[in-house]
């Protein structure tokens, strides 16, 4: 599994530029772009910054997933849909059947079945076994989760199911996630870390101490990429 870490001082533009070249290459090769967005603060200015530079894309051609989402209903400030809607789909005139949200304002165990099911439904329909995302984008939090794999969470364990719902003491919340079985089944999967992240938090996650679910993160027959964001 090759790794790439690009260490940069024009964050934005160069995630944006990432994905935009990423989104090119799998329509070049496979006629569709399937690609999972992160949530919270990080990605806003780079999904602000895509929709402007991919205006040309064809996004009846893209199709957006999401690695997690908060369980808040779709207009609310937590929501990771919302955040996107806002930076990327409006702006980007992102048709909604290109876009799957997960369900936040249903039961947690409920929207994680459903959300299970419309991708094994869409695998099916390109006769495929299991959905594979062209770029999985994760963000990194304080305590080293990722999507909402947070420490010590029972979501960390799950080996079969690619969606599954998460309870999170810390938050005294519950959270819909992709698992490490669905992130390891990605082509590429693209970690974003702005300057404000911790850097010795970052260089453990890189250095693999699994004490992080971050660190965990490993695509089975796949790319992985951080972009670090520097000052
Ligand atoms: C979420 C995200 C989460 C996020 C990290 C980093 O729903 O919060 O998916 O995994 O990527 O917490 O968040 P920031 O980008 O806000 O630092």
């Amino acid at each position: 599994m090759p790794r790439e870490v690009i260490r940069s001082k024009n964050f934005v533009a160069d995630a944006a530029n990432f994905l935009l070249e990423q989104a090119r290459m799998a329509l070049a090769e496979r006629g569709q772009f399937r690609i999972a967005l992160s949530g919270g603060n990080t990605p806003r200015p780079i999904y602000t910054e895509f929709a402007r530079i991919g205006r040309d894309l064809p996004w009846d051609r893209v199709f957006f997933t999401f690695s997690d989402e908060r369980c808040v209903p779709p207009d609310d400030e937590q929501s990771n849909f919302r955040m996107a809607r806002e930076s990327l789909f409006v702006p980007g005139s992102v048709p909604e059947k290109s876009v799957a949200r997960m369900r936040g304002e249903i039961e947690p165990q409920v929207a994680a079945r459903e959300y299970q099911d419309q991708l094994d439904r869409l695998a099916t329909e390109r006769g495929e076994t299991t959905y594979r995302h062209d770029l999985i984008l994760l963000g990194v939090g304080d305590d080293g989760h990722t999507a909402s794999l947070f420490p010590g969470t029972p979501a960390l364990e799950e080996t079969v199911r690619g969606v599954v719902a998460n309870f999170v003491p810390k938050f005294e919340t519950w959270r819909i996630t992709f698992t490490f079985p669905m992130l390891g089944r990605a082509r590429h999967i693209c970690f974003l870390a702005n300057a404000n992240k911790n850097p010795t938090l970052l260089e453990e996650v890189l250095a693999g101490d699994r004490r992080y679910p971050a660190a965990r993160v490993q695509p089975k027959n796949g790319d992985l990429t951080w972009i670090l964001g520097e000052s």
